[in-house]
């Protein structure tokens, strides 16, 4: 299915919740938080279930409980599947994947009580389930979509053959892949999964732009050194450029900030206009790598 793709438009930038538990703000704070990212053009806002310990999206829901006329303003994604590790509950002894419609269903519900929502305008599954019974996930969106609780569906972390499977399923179109892509992960512009997206004008969604805050921490000192000499010539922050080197591959990215600093989230915007030249972007690649291309 390469066209007719029903619209869902998230923004280019995204704001992830992931770490919303950490930041340690009060409710009239998120619900500021969240205000400024929409004023900024950050429309749309990435959930799991199991965020801070299944805790993000009820801290979400209770910040946007406060002016609930955000939530048309807004795109709500959220993802299912994860089951961790639980100490003292034999169920749990090691962390797995239920990709069952009951499982999918309940926590679809469960993110929509917990957001304080009636709709999830994107559904993902969070993991490849080597279990995953391609139909039953198929069951379970159709379900869902019919109930008026999702909207639309997609994926998180697959290869390209269970997207295939999980779309030969369907009746809707996959909207997206979300995967890891930085200048310390780049696995998915050498596996096929890039060329495959484009194929299919599939937009991505890009987790850990920044690979976590690692990318300036531990980085390798050349690629450090490049991005700081390239940030001169472009005016603009290392960050930035970080994520100019992601918009830059031609797949359409929906880049997900983890940072809960609004000046951090304003350089994610930044980024996405920076037209970062052929030549520098293979420059960030070969620091990134450690070696030139053939
Ligand atoms: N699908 C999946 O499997 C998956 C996996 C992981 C994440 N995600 C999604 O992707 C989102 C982003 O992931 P991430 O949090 O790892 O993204 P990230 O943007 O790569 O990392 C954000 C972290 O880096 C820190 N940081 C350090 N220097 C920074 C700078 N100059 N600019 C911005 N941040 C800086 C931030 O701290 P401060 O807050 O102090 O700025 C924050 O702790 C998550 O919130 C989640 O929604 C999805």
């Amino acid at each position: 299915m390469t066209s007719h793709r029903p619209a869902l438009t998230l923004s280019p930038v995204v704001a992830g919740m992931m770490r919303l538990s950490r930041w340690n703000l009060s409710p009239q704070q998120r619900h500021t938080f969240i205000r400024r990212c929409l004023e900024m053009g950050i429309s749309s806002f990435d959930h799991a279930d199991i965020y801070g310990g299944f805790s993000c999206e009820a801290l979400f829901g209770e910040a946007l409980r406060i002016e609930p006329s955000l939530r048309d303003k807004m795109e709500l994604v959220s993802k299912c599947n994860i089951v961790p590790k639980q100490e003292n509950n034999p169920a749990r002894r090691i962390g797995h994947y239920n990709s069952t419609f009951d499982h999918i269903v309940s926590s679809a519900e469960r993110s929509l009580k917990n957001l304080q929502t009636d709709y999830l305008d994107l559904l993902l599954i969070h993991r490849a389930d080597p279990l995953m019974d391609a139909a039953e996930v198929a069951r379970a969106f159709e379900h869902l979509r019919a109930a008026g609780k999702v909207r639309h569906f997609g994926v998180s972390n697959f290869g390209i053959h269970k997207m295939q499977l999980l779309q030969s399923r369907l009746t809707m179109p996959l909207q997206t892949n979300q995967i890891e892509l930085s200048l310390l992960h780049w696995e998915a512009l050498e596996n096929g999964m890039s060329d495959y997206l484009q194929q299919q004008n599939i937009a991505p969604m890009i987790w850990s732009p920044l690979a976590g805050g690692r990318l300036f921490s531990e980085s390798k000192p050349q690629l450090v050194t490049v991005l700081r000499e390239l940030s001169q010539k472009y005016e603009s922050s290392p960050a930035a450029l970080a994520f100019a080197w992601i918009a830059r591959v031609p797949f359409g990215a929906r880049i997900i900030t983890g940072s809960g600093k609004i000046e951090r989230l304003r350089e994610a915007i930044d980024g996405r206009s920076i037209n970062l030249s052929r030549h520098d972007w293979f420059w960030l690649y070969r620091a990134a790598r450690g070696y030139d291309v053939p």
